[in-house]
């Protein structure tokens, strides 16, 4: 059972009885374990296999899904990466493109395309995905559109390569669906929350207990000096501590090139603001945006924002130099956009539709501002296109 909600529509049976299932699922480790913290409810509502929301089959991406991503809204996004990516590229005696989730293929599709039509060359596509059905789903996507000698250059992973590798690596809106932690700061102590199960309601519910992992503490008074003084609600926010080891293994790997991340969030001194008392946690179904991650396990994405400044931090602390930091409008801006125009015959609904996905990619109000794009370099240092308009490193 699930408490409804008002405000957003009830899945249908066959949905809820697969959320049932998982529900079951991470109760039981409940039992065994006797705790379980946020993140590893995160962990196993996202990633169960065959249950959890990126493991189920279920459409998540597009109109039938839940959320729209950035390559979706128009392939001009990914036609700017593929610039980025060929800049460094051209300087690499091997060239090879590493992308992290990648969704429904949509973006790796598009920059293949745009390296095909520009006659770029390309030894290895490789993609790291870990849902069974998405995989498939790109596997569908870019078979159908490329040709074989480029299908070819496709290889999908299911862990990072032993080799050393050199080319770009690329990851967008992935370190948004990595778990994280929730924490409650309070005048007199700092929580970290756990879930526990509430048999009246037969729901999960929050549990905050005093935190007593020591890095964990080290990691939350560290944030004390930007949350100021929390009153006696509490100050809530999130952490990820997924992308500091993520960004050693990437450091791990990469000999010389370049990984952008692309994702939405803030400089430090923005995230934890006293404004934001109530965290970034936001969870998407069917295109509604709220912030109660236990409705319905399984059937909704979980996220939340990044803190751009950790990600530098952890990028240099792994060895790699921060070669940029910018909007997602300027980067767009400066790696391609402004010379993207719709086909010069294009009917004016064409014309239209185009001049309303630059919108929806560059306004601040939608996603022009809100997302980001930091790019990590090793051993190259070539002034990054994407990163020429706007570059603003000074702020992390
Ligand atoms: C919000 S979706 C974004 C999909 C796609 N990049 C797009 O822009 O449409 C998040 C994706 O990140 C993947 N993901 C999350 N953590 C990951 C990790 N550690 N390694 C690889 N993929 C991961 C998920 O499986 C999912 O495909």
């Amino acid at each position: 059972m699930n408490k409804p909600h008002k405000s957003l529509p009830e899945p249908n049976e066959a949905a809820k009885a697969r959320s049932q299932q998982l529900t079951e699922r991470i109760r039981q480790h409940l039992n065994r374990a006797g705790r379980l913290s946020f993140a590893d409810y995160m962990q196993r509502a996202l990633y169960t296999p065959n249950l959890g929301y990126y493991a189920n089959g279920l459409p998540k991406i597009g109109d039938q899904g839940d959320f729209i991503t950035a390559p979706e809204i128009s392939p001009i996004f990914s036609h700017c990466l593929a610039n980025q990516a060929q800049q460094i590229l051209e300087t690499l005696s091997e060239k090879n493109i590493l992308e992290f989730g990648a969704g429904r293929g949509t973006m790796a599709k598009d920059i293949l395309l745009h390296f095909i039509e520009n006659d770029w060359p390309l030894d290895h596509y490789f993609i790291l995905e870990l849902s069974a059905d998405l995989k498939a789903t790109q596997q569908a996507t870019l078979k159908a559109a490329l040709p074989d000698e480029w299908y070819q250059k496709v290889q999908w992973l299911e862990r990072l390569p032993k080799q050393p590798l050199q080319g770009v690596i690329l990851a967008n809106e992935v370190l948004d669906a990595m778990p994280c932690e929730r924490l409650k700061f309070e005048p007199d102590q700092v929580s970290q929350a756990f879930v526990t199960f509430d048999e009246t309601q037969q729901a999960f519910q929050w549990d905050y207990r005093p935190i007593t992992e020591p890095s964990l503490l080290k990691q939350a008074n560290a944030l004390l000096p930007y949350i100021g003084e929390p009153d006696h609600k509490g100050y809530f926010t999130e952490i990820n501590r997924h992308i500091a080891p993520w960004l050693q293994s990437l450091s791990d790997l990469l000999t010389q090139g370049l990984v952008l991340l692309i994702d939405y969030g803030y400089v430090r001194q923005e995230y934890y603001q006293p404004a934001r008392h109530m965290g970034t946690l936001r969870c998407h179904y069917q295109h509604r945006a709220h912030s109660d991650p236990f409705f319905y396990p399984g059937l909704q994405d979980i996220t939340a924002h990044i803190d751009f400044t950790a990600v530098a931090e952890s990028g240099f602390d792994a060895g790699f130099k921060v070669a940029g930091f910018t909007t997602q409008a300027h980067f767009l801006m400066g790696s391609g956009l402004l010379q993207a125009n719709p086909p010069h015959d294009a009917e004016i609904t064409e014309q239209l539709k185009f001049a309303q996905q630059v919108k929806t990619l560059t306004m601040p109000d939608e996603m022009g501002e809100s997302f980001k794009v930091i790019a990590l370099t090793k051993e190259t240092d070539i002034p990054l296109i994407g990163f020429s308009y706007r570059d603003l490193r000074h702020q992390l």
